[in-house]
């Protein structure tokens, strides 16, 4: 059995970040937290990470939401700084200026949905379960699930899932596009390692942090705004090398080389 709550690795420009606390099904303590928050601030300082997979140890769970057990031990003041550190994490995530894939390996409830959501692109195991579950523990989601579900899905749709706390299955996940696509779980692993790599070797890093950025923030705003958000962003993209390696590679017939500069 591990002993860290989290554990990051990286290779060929993909860092895995991986929950690994089976035994509590992967819930996230305090301890997972701050692993969380110093492996965010280890990639987020990596300019070889080129994009980044979040997954969970064992078959049975991604992620079972804040840990019960501690959280029956903590103090009300206590449970509110884990709140502003899970919210804190989650941010951290959606501002990362990299690709994040979710690679939902199984239950994910509460903060484990939520996680999901703060991520870019959610890819299931079709023996993935998702739930915003808080409203039967009589609290609410606070890592973001009130705001971010119902951005994806529809406020309806996060109404009734939220009020009733029910569990959908990865095709109902599908089917309401609160997941990308759904695999077989024992291809989950390789199917986000392949997106990851297709992302990290066919795009330029800074082109990729923009258009997160110009998605993240255009879509929340009027069209015009957007659109200027989008000009700005792309603005950013014009005196990079790699745009001007992009246009000699593509004269000389081979594949550019980018260097996120
Ligand atoms: N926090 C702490 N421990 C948790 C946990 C959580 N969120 N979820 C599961 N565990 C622990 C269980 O207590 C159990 O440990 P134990 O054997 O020492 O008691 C172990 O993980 C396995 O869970 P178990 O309940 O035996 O497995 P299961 O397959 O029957 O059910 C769940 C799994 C996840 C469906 C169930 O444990 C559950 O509903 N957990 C709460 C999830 C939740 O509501 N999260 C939202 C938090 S806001």
């Amino acid at each position: 059995m591990s002993t860290q709550p989290l554990v990051l690795t990286k290779q060929h420009g993909i860092a895995t970040l991986v929950l690994d606390r089976p035994e509590r099904m992967n819930a996230v303590n305090f301890e997972t937290l701050l692993a969380l928050h110093a492996a965010l601030e280890n990639v987020a300082g990596d300019g070889e990470v080129r994009a980044v997979i979040v997954t969970g140890a064992g078959e049975k769970a991604f992620c079972a939401g804040a840990d019960l057990k501690e959280r029956a031990t903590l103090t009300p003041d206590q449970v509110r700084r884990f709140l502003k550190g899970i919210r804190e994490a989650m941010d951290g995530i959606e501002n990362l200026p990299k690709p994040v894939i979710a690679a939902v390996n199984g239950l994910a409830l509460g903060g484990g949905t939520e996680l999901a959501l703060a991520c870019d692109i959610r890819l299931a195991a079709d023996s993935a379960t998702f739930g915003l579950t808080e409203t039967t523990l009589a609290i609410i989601p606070g890592a973001g699930g009130t705001q971010r579900l119902p951005r994806l899905v529809g406020k309806g749709r996060a109404k009734e899932l939220i009020f009733t706390g029910r569990r959908i299955d990865a095709a109902e996940a599908l089917a309401i596009g609160l997941v990308e696509e759904v695999v077989p779980a024992d291809r989950l692993l390789a199917r986000a390692q392949e997106l990851a790599r297709h992302i990290a070797e066919n795009t330029g890093p800074v082109a990729i942090a923009q258009a997160k950025f110009a998605i993240n923030h255009g879509s929340e705003v009027d069209l015009a705004t957007g659109l200027a958000i989008e000009s700005k962003a792309y603005e950013l993209t014009i005196p990079t090398a790699d745009r001007t390696e992009a246009l000699k590679a593509f004269a000389e017939k081979r594949k550019p080389v980018f260097r996120g500069e």
